[in-house]
C-alpha cells in the first residue's frame, strides 16, 4: 500500500468533504486503517528517509484525493499514544480562548514555508463516529490535541492552517491566546 499525498496546489484541497455513509463500509474501512498505517510508518526515521516521505500525525481522507468526511490522527504522547479514526465529526463546543503552536504548523499536504501563528480554540468538544472503537464519541481536546483536531477537521472544508494565520500580523497574539 503506497498512498500519494495530494498537495494543497491541487484545487480539490479546497472542496468541502461530503458526509460519509453508516454504518462504516469496508472500503471506507479499509481507507481509515491503510491511513494511519501510513502516519505509524511515517514516525518512523529511517522509514521517513527510504521512503522520501515526512512524519505525519494527522490525515484526512481530502488529502488522498478522498472527498469524504473522515480523518485519522496518531502520535505518542507520555501517558500512551493518541488514536482515532474519525467519521463525520462535528465541533459541538469551543472555548473562548485561543492557542497557536510557537513553532507553527506543518501540514503533509504544504511544502511551502508559512510562518506566522494559526490561531485555534483552546479548548474544543468533538462529536464523531470513531471507527477504531466503533463508537460514537465526544472528545474534549485542550492545547496541542485541540489543535490537531481542528487542523484535520479544516481539512474537510477545504481550508490549511495558514489560512488561520494572519499574513498582515503573523506574529501577533491576540487576547486570550496562549502559545504553545
Ligand atoms: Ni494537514
Amino acid at each position: 500500500m503506497k498512498l500519494k499525498i495530494v498537495k494543497d496546489s491541487n484545487p480539490i484541497m479546497r472542496k468541502k468533504s461530503l458526509p460519509v455513509t453508516l454504518p462504516l463500509s469496508e472500503e471506507d474501512r479499509k481507507i481509515l486503517n491503510d491511513m494511519m498505517d501510513y502516519l505509524k510508518k511515517s514516525q518512523d526515521e529511517e522509514y521517513c528517509q527510504k521512503h522520501n516521505v515526512r512524519p505525519g500525525i494527522g490525515m484526512a481522507a481530502i488529502q488522498i484525493g478522498i472527498l469524504k468526511r473522515m480523518f485519522v490522527v496518531y502520535y505518542e504522547r507520555e501517558d500512551g499514544p493518541v488514536q482515532y479514526q474519525l467519521v463525520n465529526p462535528k465541533i459541538i463546543e469551543y472555548s473562548i480562548r485561543k492557542c497557536a503552536l510557537k513553532d507553527g504548523e506543518g501540514c503533509l499536504s504544504v511544502d511551502g514555508e508559512h510562518p506566522g501563528y494559526a490561531h485555534r480554540y483552546y479548548k474544543i468538544r468533538m462529536e464523531a463516529y470513531d471507527a477504531l472503537t466503533d463508537e460514537e464519541i465526544i472528545i474534549t481536546a485542550r492545547g496541542f490535541d485541540a489543535i490537531v483536531l481542528q487542523h484535520e477537521y479544516d481539512h474537510l472544508d477545504g481550508k490549511f492552517f495558514y489560512d488561520r494565520i494572519d499574513t498582515n500580523k503573523p506574529n501577533q497574539v491576540l487576547m486570550n491566546e496562549e502559545l504553545i
